[in-house]
Formats: structure tokens, C-alpha cells, sequence
């Protein structure tokens, strides 16, 4: 599980080990003015741990009647220097701001998201987007749109609620921490939770016209070693998307003429079948799954 997580917590190993190296450095310079050492090193400690004070120079009546200039402190950057570089670039979380529009408790998704965010983390996204964040940002999409209507018989939202609802989604994971571009560094949108063009967007269809159980079976556990080489749930999430992207020239002709062509379809009838199959899973195993099949697809450079 490579993730932010870790990426934050060297950081902060790194600024602790540096701080404290510092530390020594300045008290051993200081040990050698035994006077001052038994006065200073007090409120010297007490300014580690607010950082923010560490960036103006002390003025506090105990420096005054020693006089050290902070001019005098020539080599060692504590406390005075520059402490912004070493400061890991994550902002704090905070309460995200919604739309009040989506009409989902999303305490349930509420780890899935929080490892979303911690593998989008913003200096992260960038460089590892299509590898880690990605994968785990469309999961978080499929998981959702099945988790959206547990209760009910479709398997995705209308444009409206799709738009308040992704809106939502992106806010939480800004507001723990991931990078404000990924719809954009993953190319996601709204769109991803209607089932866009995908004829079939309701469970009794879905259930009429695919081999269910062969879906499920296929799926309920991707073995991550061969899935990759030896894909077993791949073909069966194609075969069904196949399916149910064909009943469009049977249901509907109107929706041919001028309208989107059978790719598209077949790419959005995908989007379904995940919804179908997060309803299916358990949520762990849903993202376990998805997430492998992703790698699987951005290790091969399989379009689609
Ligand atoms: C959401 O669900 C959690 C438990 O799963 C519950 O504690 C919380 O009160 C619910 N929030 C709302 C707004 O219903
Ligand atoms: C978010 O990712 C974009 C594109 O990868 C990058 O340019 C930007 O600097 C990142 N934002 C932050 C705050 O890290
Ligand atoms: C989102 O939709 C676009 C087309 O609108 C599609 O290319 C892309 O694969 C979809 N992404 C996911 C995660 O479903
Ligand atoms: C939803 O949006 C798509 C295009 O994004 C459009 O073709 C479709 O007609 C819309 N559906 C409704 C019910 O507004
Ligand atoms: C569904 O698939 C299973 C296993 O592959 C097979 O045994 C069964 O006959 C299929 N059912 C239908 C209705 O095709």
C-alpha cells in the first residue's frame, strides 16, 4: 500500500530528525556561553513545538539583558532561519462544504475515501496519478454509484444528482487532503455515475440479460498475481458490458440516429456492470478487485 500516508509520515520523521539535530547543534553552541545556558535553553524548548513563532526572532524580555544580537548566531539556521522548505506540504483537514443535494450518508465510504484522498495527496497526484490515485478514484466512483441505491433498482444517478453528488465526493477528499485537479489528472466526471449511454441502467434488466452469477463468481475475488497475466474477472465484466450494451439496437432505434456511438456505449455499459458488482461485494473486496483491475489496465496500456 504505497500511499500519502507514508509519504507524510518520512516527511515528518525527516523534519522531527532535523529539528532535533538542529537542537543539539544550538544547544552545544550555546553550552559554550555557560552563563546564558541554564537562562535561554527553557523558552528556547518551548518554542519547538510552535513553529510558527520559530520564524521571528525572540524579543522576549530574557534575551534582552544578555546581549546577543541574532546577528551573532552566524551558522546555525534554529531558530531564527527559514523553516518553511521543511515543512511537509499538506494542509490540514478540515470540514468539507457540501452541496447539501446529495442524498447519501457517507459515513459507510468513509474509509474508502479517506484512502482515496491519502493516495491522491496534492504533491503526491501528480506524479503518481495514473499508478496509485487513479485506480483508486474510479473505484471510490464505482463503489459510490453502487453504494448510491443499495435500496433501490437502479444502478446510477440522474444528471442532477450525479453533478451535486461528484461535487460532494471531490470536497471530502480535498478536505482530507487530496489534490483539487485529480478529476482532471484522472479525467473523471460527473458523467461516470449516470451510465452515460449505457441502455441498460436498472438491476431486473441487468439481471435478465447477463449470466449474474458467472459475473459475480469471476469476480468476487481477483487474485492480483494473475489476474494481470491470466485476466478471469476482466472478460467477464467485458462480456457482460457486451451484453447490455447490445440491447440498445434492440430497445431503442431512436437512440442510434445522431446518437452516441456503440464505443462509448460499450465503455459506459462497463460503468454499470462495476455498479452492479459493488452492490454484489463486500466493500473491501469491491475495492480490492477494482483497484487490481485498474493496475492491470495502466500496466498494459490498454486503452478504454
Ligand atoms: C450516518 O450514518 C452514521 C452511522 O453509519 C450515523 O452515525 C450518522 O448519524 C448518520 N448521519 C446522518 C446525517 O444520518
Ligand atoms: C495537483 O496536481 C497538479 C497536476 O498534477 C499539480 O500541477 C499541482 O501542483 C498539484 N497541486 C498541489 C497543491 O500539489
Ligand atoms: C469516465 O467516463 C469517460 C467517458 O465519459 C471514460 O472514458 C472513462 O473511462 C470513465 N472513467 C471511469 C473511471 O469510469
Ligand atoms: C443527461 O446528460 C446527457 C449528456 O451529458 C444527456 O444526453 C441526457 O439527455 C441527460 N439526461 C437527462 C435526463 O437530462
Ligand atoms: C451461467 O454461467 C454458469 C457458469 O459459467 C453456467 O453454468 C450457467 O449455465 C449459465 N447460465 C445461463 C443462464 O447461461
Amino acid at each position: 500500500m504505497l500511499s500519502g500516508a507514508m509519504g507524510c509520515v518520512k516527511a515528518s520523521i525527516r523534519l522531527d530528525g532535523s529539528l532535533c539535530h538542529r537542537f543539539i547543534l544550538f544547544a552545544i553552541w550555546l553550552s559554550s556561553f555557560p552563563d546564558i545556558m541554564a537562562l535561554e535553553i527553557k523558552p528556547t524548548v518551548n518554542h519547538i513545538s510552535s513553529t510558527s513563532e520559530l520564524a521571528i526572532p525572540p524579543k522576549s524580555g530574557l534575551f534582552e539583558p544578555i546581549e546577543i544580537s541574532p546577528a551573532v548566531i552566524p551558522h546555525y539556521p534554529f531558530p531564527g532561519e527559514s523553516l518553511p522548505p521543511m515543512y511537509p506540504a499538506f494542509p490540514p483537514t478540515y470540514d468539507p462544504v457540501l452541496t447539501g443535494k446529495c442524498p447519501i450518508n457517507f459515513s459507510a465510504l468513509s474509509d474508502i475515501m479517506d484512502k482515496t484522498a491519502s493516495d491522491c495527496s496534492q504533491p503526491l497526484a501528480a506524479f503518481i496519478g495514473n499508478v496509485i490515485c487513479c485506480p483508486q478514484l474510479s473505484s471510490l466512483l464505482h463503489i459510490f454509484q453502487g453504494y448510491y441505491s443499495t435500496s433501490s433498482d437502479k444502478l446510477v444517478l440522474q444528471n442532477v444528482t450525479a453533478n451535486y453528488c461528484f461535487s460532494d465526493i471531490i470536497s471530502i477528499l480535498e478536505s482530507r487532503r487530496a489534490n483539487s485537479s485529480i478529476p482532471t489528472i484522472c479525467s473523471v466526471k460527473s458523467s461516470n455515475l449516470t451510465g452515460g449511454s449505457c441502455p441498460v441502467k436498472d438491476v431486473t434488466t441487468f439481471e435478465k440479460t447477463v449470466n449474474a452469477s458467472k459475473l459475480l463468481e469471476a469476480c468476487s475475488s481477483v487474485d492480483p498475481l494473475k489476474e494481470c497475466c491470466r485476466p478471469i474477472c476482466q472478460p467477464a465484466i467485458m462480456e457482460a458490458a457486451l451484453k447490455i450494451s447490445a440491447g440498445q439496437s434492440l430497445i431503442s432505434d431512436e437512440n442510434i440516429v445522431g446518437g452516441p456511438n456503440r464505443i462509448d456505449a460499450l465503455s459506459d455499459c462497463k460503468g454499470v456492470v462495476y455498479s452492479w458488482l459493488s452492490r454484489k461485494l463486500p466493500l473491501d473486496a469491491a475495492n480490492t478487485a477494482f483497484r487490481i483491475l485498474s493496475s492491470c489496465k495502466v500496466n498494459k496500456g490498454m486503452g478504454f
